[in-house]
């Protein structure tokens, strides 16, 4: 399988303090791929520059092909993106929260067949102001996939969730994948890249100390 993420010799420096250190990975196409480090490894850094919010100090990355840098547009078509911050609005209803969002990609989604998908129908007329975390975290979902993304970048998307939350959270995840999304997790949780993920990398203070089969590079994690 081809690559869909492509990082070369990724630094990220914040006024002299430097977050990634001179980072390489490949991500094929179809994988599921976690990113384990503790607080403080990097990965918010390494999702805000995949997803282009912040640049590279230096190395390259490229997406399906694309350098990050010269086509941020572009990207933002085939990546979605979900946090361990909800990011919707609170004064709007589920559905509401999702047309705002797929009339802001300018897709075609459909809202029901959204919120059916992460089980909000019942839900869909509720204001988000009145949603558990687990259910803000399923509308999230359903807000990152409405472009219909190749890529999908989580980070610590089960931080606050109880146990429930967090399985129901997986089965949709793992369903993306199913049909095709590759998927970048990031988590300082062996059990959410163990159920969740293939391969993966272990990064702490900015450097990937391991990559490769889960069940290969488990012992290397410290958090
Ligand atoms: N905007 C910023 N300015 C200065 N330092 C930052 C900034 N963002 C992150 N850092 C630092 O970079 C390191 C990595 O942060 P982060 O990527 O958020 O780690 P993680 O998500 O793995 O917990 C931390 O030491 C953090 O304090
Ligand atoms: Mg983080």
């Amino acid at each position: 399988m081809p690559a869909i993420i492509e990082i070369e010799n990724l630094s990220k420096k914040f006024s002299g303090f430097t977050a990634l250190k001179d980072i390489s990975l490949d991500i094929k196409k179809g994988d599921s791929f976690a990113v384990l480090g503790p607080n403080g490894a990097g990965k918010t850094t390494l999702i805000k520059i995949l997803s282009t919010l912040i640049k590279p100090t230096s190395g390259t990355v490229r997406i399906d092909g694309i350098d990050i840098v010269e086509d941020p547009l572009e990207i933002k078509k085939i990546i979605g993106v979900v946090s361990h911050e909800p990011y919707l609005y609170n004064e709007l209803t589920a559905r509401e929260n999702l047309q705002f969002f797929i009339d802001l990609y300018g897709c075609r989604a459909d809202p029901e067949e959204l919120l059916l998908k992460v089980n909000l129908k019942p839900k869909a007329d509720d204001f988000v102001s009145t949603f558990s975390r687990g259910m803000k975290q399923r509308l999230s979902i359903a807000r990152s996939i409405a472009h219909n993304p190749k890529l999908l970048l989580l980070d610590e998307p089960t931080v606050g969730l109880d146990i429930k939350s967090r399985k129901d959270f997986y089965k949709m995840i793992k369903d993306l994948h199913k049909k095709g999304t590759t998927i970048l997790l990031t988590t300082h949780l062996m059990e959410d890249a163990e159920v969740l993920c293939r391969n993966g990398a272990i990064i702490d203070g900015g450097h990937v100390d391991a990559t490769g089969k889960l069940m290969d590079i488990r012992g290397r994690i410290s958090c």
